[in-house]
């Protein structure tokens, strides 16, 4: 994407359910590969859909930077290209923190509580990083008895989690987003600092649409609601910066023509106009639009994208029309 990529992966670290990580170079640095595949309860239910770990590699990078940028610790070096980024490598500690500001979910399947009621302060979750277990809530007594973290960890952990919320609570809402949960994980480096790790994404948080209450995260794919991408881009298209020194121009060229068969009145007339004009040799004219945008895009992909949805929610009449586009960029 922005830079230039002088890292290498030397061998594959370790292979989950959402990235690869790789090892690096540098014994300190790690490469995150996002992959399109998603999985839910557990890796039970499964799919692959393309162009997903470049949307939640490009999410967890802006929001890991962002938080960076408000001094919070995280993983986060660099953005490598659409499905790989640079982080630091760390011992993960093997809890997972989750914040609720609405309830929703297993919350709400556990405790019979209703879903949509706002909990002010924020709940804070910790839950056991174990697969095989389902990773089952735990208690901060569980945490020191079993020694999964130390108490000033949790306590770390705790407060990073809620400084994370109001940062994130705050941003998202600007771009009609609420945050409803999210989950995070922490790593320690060798001086036992401690970094928000792992992703921040549609996959590990709920974004629901401020007004319509729209579901725009993996609750999508575990309801079967449909439309799951199409929710990842959604984010990815609230949060993106366009300004951004790594967003470039380009310029659309759109041809929006009548399906072969639809009858073509205009070019009818214009055909016959031609006729009597003497053009006698005219068999057929068919008259077309044709559109010329511009417009800034992180990537040649990402315009492409952008373009195709614009056809295909106001330009062309589907029922009727075709189309066709060259992108340039300028
Ligand atoms: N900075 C980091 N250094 C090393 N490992 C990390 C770091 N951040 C996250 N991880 C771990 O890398 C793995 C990422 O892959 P993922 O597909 O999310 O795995 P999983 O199926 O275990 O959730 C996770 O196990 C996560 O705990
Ligand atoms: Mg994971």
């Amino acid at each position: 994407m922005c830079e230039g990529d002088e890292m290498n992966k030397i061998k594959l670290i370790y292979e989950g359910k959402a990235k690869k990580v790789y090892e690096t170079d540098d014994p300190t640095l790690a490469i995150f590969e996002y992959k399109d595949s998603l999985t839910a309860f557990n890796a039970q239910k499964k799919d692959r859909m393309q162009g997903k770990g470049r949307l939640t590699n490009l999410i967890s990078a802006t929001f890991l930077k962002l938080l960076q940028d408000k001094d919070i610790p995280t993983h986060f070096v660099k953005l490598l290209d659409d499905n790989h980024q640079l982080v630091k490598r760390l011992k993960i500690i093997p809890l997972e923190v989750v914040v609720r500001n609405t309830s929703t979910g297993s919350l709400c399947k556990r405790l019979g509580v209703k879903e949509g009621l706002d909990l002010v302060p924020p709940l804070v979750e910790f839950y056991l990083k174990n697969d095989e277990l389902g990773d089952p809530l735990v208690t901060e007594d569980h945490i020191r008895a079993f020694g999964f973290a130390s108490k000033p960890q949790v306590e770390k952990m705790k407060e990073l989690s809620l400084k994370v919320n109001e940062i994130l609570h705050k941003y998202l809402s600007k771009k009609g987003i609420k945050l409803v949960d999210f989950k995070l994980e922490f790593g320690m480096d060798d001086e036992g600092n401690i970094f928000v790790a792992d992703e921040i994404s549609p996959d590990t948080c709920r974004f629901w649409d401020i007004t319509s209450k729209e579901r725009l995260d993996k609750d999508r794919f575990r309801k079967d609601l449909g439309n799951v991408l199409e929710a990842y881009e959604e984010i990815w298209r609230r949060i993106a910066d366009w300004d951004k020194s790594c967003s470039a121009e380009y310029r659309a060229n759109i041809l929006v023509y009548l399906k072969e068969g639809v009858l073509d009145t205009q070019g009818k007339a214009v055909c016959s106009s031609l006729h009597s004009l003497g053009y006698d040799e005219v068999k057929n004219v068919r008259v077309g639009k044709y559109i010329k945008i511009t417009l800034t895009s992180p990537s040649q992909e990402d315009a492409a994208s952008r373009i195709k949805a614009m056809c295909e929610d106001l330009l062309v009449n589907d029922l009727i029309e075709e189309y066709s586009f060259e992108l340039e960029e300028i």
